[in-house]
């Protein structure tokens, strides 16, 4: 048995009379032009050389296919192209086995759909991640799929990009086997026992019936879920038509389906967003930086935030000690969590054992003394200077010399916090975002004296709380806060100006926004920026323009949707405008002698974008972020802006 090689990605043994064909593209075996060279060589060897009977198709590494190779997408196509691979494939005389070790994704799967046999390892996963990069499946999937499990089935998985494991796939009848021993040898074994006139070939399957009401309600549920995103919405139309249309048509509609959203705006930046999350994360210098073991992590303070950085924590399947102030604080905190757990059960998330076995990881206690067990502490107590310092001393006096000191501050100065213990190289900022145990989003804040491996050992954490972890400086309100600022005080300027909150609103929200500025601030409550400008007063520079309507609302009791009233009133709990703020707004605009104008939807949504790409720009320069996909993110994951524009950063780059 000798190796062949077919190109540098492509290589092959014959065993058995099964030619092995090895795709080996790290790090995910992408289906770059190389690999598809490779297999259309491969597959022309095999079919002249009558030593072969069959062939297998596998991975190396950890992936099967991760799918067609981002990277190559708004570059010229190069020949042969996928769906033309892929036919060959499924049309190939001898009998194919695809034999999938791991992730198997986009074209990934299509190529697994194309075989004849698909056997499954169990950590393989399947899916159709393509409406998260804003396209359909481009080579097959949106046509095969459906006649292998159905087209209600085949709606929920594309148009969600949900992906499955190997046991959901041999449920739902995308796999025939999972391989429970050496997977190879399976697939030999399998491609042997097939003959070539029994070979079964997914694109001349008829589709499997179901029912009119099952294919309705999962189109609808996709339609609602996509909330206008093109792509779900396409990806439900190619799949209702694979029910019509012979093969040949759905797969040609498909492609240029494909072709025109790839080449569209929004893919363009949900593409980026790909990217800026493999790249978030990242810091220079760290690579050789070995983090340190966490296995216990203490949590102080089990409010709204603690409890949910708690539930967080259980799920990465750590053990958690929570400190609370006295016994019956601690049974609260424990109740509080074991009820976002019970949530997390009635939502199918966590499944009853998986409840039971959190818990049985969880202690809560006053006795602050167990921190001792500790790798690293999150406080999330009141976001006060005098009660953060005070707490990290006496952590000081409890914990290991090794053990992490982590704060959970959304605006104090984490180096002043640092710096009145006495490690303060191991100190450093983790700034959930709430909820905590649903966001992604999790700034980590590098303090001036934070260790390499203290900074590594946040980011691998992160990692295994399945968040998205980005590196912040020190600066008030760090990235996210700072960018917000900005926006807030342009949108006020604007107010001020002649636009009023709700076209404010209603532009951002057209631009897609869940929530115009002005409604986010009357959910949050206007009272917490009240307080801070209050206390900012006596410093403020009396030459900087400063809107004054958000204090006359505060000071009219209007402090946003829990008092029924802010920038709008809430009748019912039904958002509408107020004529008592419109003439509050009127009223400021004449002290100043402004003339109001008026604003088109685009010019609002330019002037606030600017205001972000500018703060955006100076945390640059400040070394605040280390790169503009950081800003993208956090605005993203953070504050509601729509990843589909791909981040302030990026799109005022494409404007
Ligand atoms: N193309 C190009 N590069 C890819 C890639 C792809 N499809 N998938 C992953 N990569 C790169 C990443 O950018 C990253 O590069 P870096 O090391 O330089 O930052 C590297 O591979 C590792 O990626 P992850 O950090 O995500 O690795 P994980 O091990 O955590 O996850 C994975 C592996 C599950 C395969 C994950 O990478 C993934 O989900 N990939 C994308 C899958 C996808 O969207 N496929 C569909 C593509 S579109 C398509 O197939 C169209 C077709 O229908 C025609």
């Amino acid at each position: 048995m000798s190796a062949l090689r077919f190109s540098d990605t492509i290589s092959a043994a014959l065993t058995d009379g099964i030619l092995v064909v090895t795709i080996d593209n790290a790090p995910v075996n992408a289906l770059s032009s190389d690999v598809r060279a490779g297999l259309a060589a491969a597959f022309e060897y095999a079919e002249k050389d009558d030593a072969v009977v069959g062939v297998v198709l596998t991975g190396a590494g950890s992936s099967f296919i991760g799918g067609a190779d981002i990277k190559e997408f708004g570059k010229p196509p190069v020949e042969p192209h996928l769906p033309d691979v892929i036919s060959r494939i499924e049309a190939f005389a001898k009998p194919v086995v695809a034999a999938i070790n791991g992730a198997g994704l986009g074209g990934g799967l299509e190529v697994a759909l194309a075989c004849h046999r698909r056997l499954a390892a169990p950590s393989a996963k399947l899916g159709f991640p393509e409406v998260k990069l804003g396209i359909v499946p481009g080579a097959g999937g949106t046509q095969r799929l459906p006649r292998l499990i159905g087209i209600a089935a085949a709606i929920d998985m594309i148009a969600s990009g949900r992906i499955v494991s190997a046991a959901e796939a041999l449920k739902l009848g995308i796999v025939d086997s999972v391989s429970n021993n050496i997977l190879l040898a399976d697939a030999i074994a399998d491609a042997k026992s097939i003959s070539a006139a029994a070979v079964r070939r997914t694109g001349y399957l008829s589709i499997p019936s179901g029912t009119v009401e099952a294919i309705e309600k999962a189109a609808s549920d996709a339609l609602r879920k996509a909330r206008g995103q093109r792509a779900p919405a396409e990806a439900v139309r190619l799949v209702r038509l694979a029910a019509t249309a012979p093969l040949l048509e759905g797969l040609a509609e498909e492609r240029r389906t494909f072709i025109t959203l790839r080449d569209s705006e929004e893919a363009a930046a949900l593409r980026h967003v790909f990217f800026a999350e493999r790249a978030a994360g990242k810091v220079e210098g760290l690579e050789a930086v070995a983090p340190r073991k966490i296995e216990t992590i203490g949590i102080v303070g089990t409010g709204l935030m603690g409890s949910g950085i708690t539930v967080s924590a259980l799920n990465g399947g750590y053990r958690v000690i929570g400190i609370e102030q006295n016994a019956e604080a601690a049974e609260k905190g424990r109740d509080r969590i074991a009820g976002l757990l019970d949530k997390a059960v009635q939502s199918g998330r966590v499944d009853a054992a998986g409840r039971e076995d959190r818990l049985s990881r969880l202690t809560v206690t006053a006795d602050m003394q167990q921190l001792v067990q500790a790798d690293i502490v999150i406080e999330a107590v009141f976001d006060d200077l005098a009660v953060k310092t005070e707490l990290f001393q006496r952590l000081d006096g409890i914990v290991r010399a090794d053990t992490i000191l982590a704060t959970n501050t959304s605006y104090l100065d984490p180096d002043v916090i640092a710096a009145a213990t006495k490690l303060p190289e191991r100190v450093l900022g983790l700034h959930f975002f709430s909820p905590a145990h649903i966001m992604r989003l999790l700034e980590v804040v590098n303090c001036k004296k934070t260790a390499p491996d203290v900074l590594a050992t946040a980011l691998a954490l992160a990692k295994r709380l399945g968040k998205l972890p980005v590196v912040s400086g020190v600066t008030e309100g760090f990235i996210g806060n700072r960018i917000f600022s900005a926006y807030r005080r342009e949108a006020e300027y604007m107010v001020e100006d002649g636009a009023s909150p709700q076209e404010i609103d209603a532009a951002l929200e057209a631009y897609g926004f869940p929530m115009g500025p002005f409604a986010v601030f009357d959910m949050a409550g206007l009272e917490i920026a009240w307080a801070r400008r209050k206390r900012q007063a006596a410093t403020r520079d009396p030459s900087e323009r400063y809107v004054v309507i958000a204090d006359r609302l505060c000071e009219a009791g209007r402090f946003g949707q829990k008092t029924g009233r802010g920038w709008y009133a809430y009748p019912e709990g039904n958002r509408t405008v107020d004529p008592e703020v419109t003439a509050m707004i009127e009223a400021a605009r004449a002290e100043k002698g402004i003339v109001p104008k008026s604003f088109t939807a685009d010019e609002i949504v330019s002037r606030l974008l600017k205001a972000m790409v500018d703060e955006g720009d100076t945390l640059l320069s400040e070394g605040i972020a280390a790169r503009a996909s950081d800003i993208d993110l956090v605005m993203i994951n953070g504050y509601g802006f729509p990843a589909s524009k791909g981040g302030p950063m990026f799109a005022a780059g494409r404007r």
